[in-house]
């Protein structure tokens, strides 16, 4: 398997593969991976389970934010996609398809409030969306974030970002993007003041911040004042929704219903790129006066669609509902314990759900990073807070396999300590 799949580009070696990614490829980040100990080249992937090309096994708890949220190479989504590859193809995106039409009345369905759905390729170009539908329906420009948010590369959505990203390209724009602290109501209620703002975008949970909770009824708030103040809430649930939360939706248990929600990453069941920003009444106004004012090649593919369906047809089970109840009590559960044992190391459990960030005291999340990923488990640091380990487990991961997860994490914390 890993073989065929270094011949298949005529490699022979693994050191070949980072020779060339190196060169050619990204040069930092391949030498960011070596240098942290985790120099994985993805050779087989099932289920959780991914097979370095050199035969090194980790179990996935990083699954790309969610994209493989139903595992890697799910049968019933490759079974998906092979059925519509006898089909159909991309599609050309100027025409109503089937897929189309029924993927858009599901997921309005199963979000309340929203009206219609525009479809993406990225995570980015459907926050970039979700901005250009609240300035329309507004017509102001103003969008307030937090700050370290994460939503994305492109355009618009690395505006609303951190700086680190934005300034290197020249991308950050402080006039039209105010970013104000996450859980401080007094300064949200300061940028919505005087009544310019389009919309406040948040993650339920912010991800690459390392999932900080936030404080009971804080959302809420937040989405009273966009209403008092003539702005549009944006969720972006690219990381949070799809049933991580315990929830097809996180946001709605926050007391919220958003003007706008994006959903990507898991929506591609991790084989075909699709995502989405699922618009309400106000947002949604431009699709009746120019549905050619935002186009994409591969936004809404025929292919994605397919593949869509059979994701949210597989979360919305009732097996995996029960299954996402049970693990994530098994991983409160087992949490809390290693906690209780290690209270100076494992300094603050963040749940909501399978949505989890572990902060470390010390020297942060990325010693305890490269020894899980030494002793099998795969879990990414919060680029935008290091301290935390983000530990975002599978929908369909099983007793057996969190049971592991829980034994590793413990290992590699005293690991860790032992020479720390
Ligand atoms: C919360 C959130 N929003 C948006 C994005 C952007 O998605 P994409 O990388 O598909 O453009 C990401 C990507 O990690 C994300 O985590």
């Amino acid at each position: 398997m890993t073989e065929s799949q270094l011949s298949m580009y005529g490699y022979n070696s693994k050191t070949e593969v980072l020779d060339d990614s190196e060169h050619y490829w990204n040069p930092d980040k391949t030498r960011f991976w070596q240098s942290e100990g985790i120099p994985l080249v993805i050779g087989r992937r099932e289920g959780y389970v991914l097979t370095d090309i050199d035969g090194h096994e980790v179990i996935d708890v990083h699954l790309n934010g969610g994209t493989y949220n139903l595992g890697h190479r799910n049968p019933e989504i490759i079974a998906a996609l092979k059925s519509a590859l006898d089909l159909v193809d991309v599609g050309n995106h100027h025409f109503p398809t089937p897929g189309r039409a029924a993927l858009a009345k599901k997921l309005v369905d199963l979000t309340p409030g929203s009206e219609k759905v525009v479809f993406g390729s990225s995570g980015g170009e459907a926050i970039d969306l979700a901005i250009k539908s609240a300035r329309y329906a507004t017509g102001r420009r103003k969008i307030v974030s937090i700050i370290k948010a994460y939503h994305g590369h492109t355009g618009l959505a690395i505006a609303t970002g951190d700086d680190r990203f934005s300034c290197m390209f020249n991308s950050d724009d402080p006039s039209n993007f105010v970013h104000v602290p996450f859980n401080d109501i007094e300064k949200m209620r300061d940028a919505l003041a005087p009544d310019n703002v389009a919309a406040v975008i948040m993650e339920t949970v912010p991800a690459t911040y390392g999932f900080p909770i936030p404080s009971p009824g804080y959302l809420a708030a937040v989405k009273q004042m966009c209403e008092d103040h003539g702005a549009l809430y944006i969720a972006d649930e690219v990381q949070t929704g799809l049933g991580r939360t315990g929830k097809l939706w996180g946001i709605y248990d926050q007391g919220v219903t958003p003007d706008i929600l994006v959903t990507g990453k898991g929506l591609s069941g991790g084989v075909y790129p699709i995502t989405a920003a699922i618009l309400g009444p106000r947002a949604a106004g431009w699709l009746e006066e120019d549905g050619f004012a935002h186009m994409s090649t591969f936004g809404g593919s025929e292919l994605g669609c397919a593949v869509a369906m059979k994701v949210l047809d597989i979360t919305l089970r009732e097996s995996t509902q029960r299954n996402i109840a049970y693990r994530i009590e098994q991983f409160r559960k087992g949490l809390t314990d290693i906690q209780r044992r290690h209270p100076g190391q494992l300094t603050e459990i963040r749940q909501n759900g399978l949505v989890i960030g572990l902060e470390f005291g010390g020297g942060g999340a990325k010693p305890i990073m490269s020894e899980l990923y030494r002793q099998g488990v795969w879990a990414i640091f919060s680029t935008l807070d290091p301290k935390v380990l983000q530990f975002k487990p599978g929908l369909l991961v099983t007793e057996s396999e969190t049971a592991k997860i829980l034994e590793v994490l413990e290992k590699s914390m005293k690991s860790v300590n032992s020479y720390v």
